[in-house]
């Protein structure tokens, strides 16, 4: 079965980027340890994606000149970037742009997951929209210890433990890593 999982590292009080959407909070963290993004891509067949986070990997990796290192990370696995522009796309990337209601997409998305999970890499917002529509199975949330003034937010909703069951907690050197099981409106634990 398919699972959607919100996958992502966030400082302390909730915040995925800066304002000027700099990573610099986190990369300042000792790395050794830390959560293993490579086993999480084994069980991963899709990624999902806000604008602002694509075009950061675009900017981050230089991957409009460099396209290759796309592969590199996602390999042949689709990501559906959610947009209402024409952004550029690196050569040989599967890359799909969509635009509009999660739930427009959603049949697509988990077709192209095939038997894996899709991994909503962010914005916060993004994540919300799924979580809105019924359509996010788990967050999985790496806690760093690091605090921000302001940002980006982790997930700007306003959600309850009537909706979030904790599913684990773990240290992963310096992360605390948070396990949600998100159930549905009303559901039982
Ligand atoms: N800490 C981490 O591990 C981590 C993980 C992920 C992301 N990040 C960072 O966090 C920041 C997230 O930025 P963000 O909060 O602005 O979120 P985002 O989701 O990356 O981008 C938001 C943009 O996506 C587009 N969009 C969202 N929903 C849409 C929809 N339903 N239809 C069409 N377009 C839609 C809109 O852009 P347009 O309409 O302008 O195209 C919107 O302004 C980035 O800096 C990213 O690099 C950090």
């Amino acid at each position: 079965m398919t699972d959607i999982v919100y996958y992502t590292a966030s400082t302390l009080n909730g915040f995925l980027a800066d304002a000027s959407h700099s990573l610099d909070w986190l990369f300042s963290v000792d790395n050794a340890g830390a959560p293993d993004i490579a086993a999480f891509m084994d069980t991963t067949g899709v990624f999902v994606e806000g604008a602002a986070t694509y075009e950061w990997v675009l900017r981050a990796e230089n991957l409009m000149a460099e396209p290759r290192k796309w592969q590199q990370f996602y390999g042949d696995k689709p990501t559906y970037v959610f947009t209402s522009r024409k952004l550029p796309i690196p050569a040989g990337a599967d890359v799909r742009l969509v635009n509009g209601p999660v739930t427009s997409a959603l049949a697509d998305i988990k077709a192209a997951a095939g038997d894996k999970d899709v991994w909503i890499v962010g914005g916060g917002d993004l994540a919300g929209q799924f979580l809105d529509a019924g359509a996010l199975n788990e967050l999985i949330i790496s806690f760093a210890p690091a605090a921000l003034t302001g940002g980006a937010p982790l997930l700007p909703r306003s959600v309850g433990p009537e909706r979030l069951k904790l599913r684990s907690a773990q240290q992963h050197g310096q992360f605390a890593m948070l396990r949600y099981e998100v159930l549905a409106t009303g559901g039982a634990a």
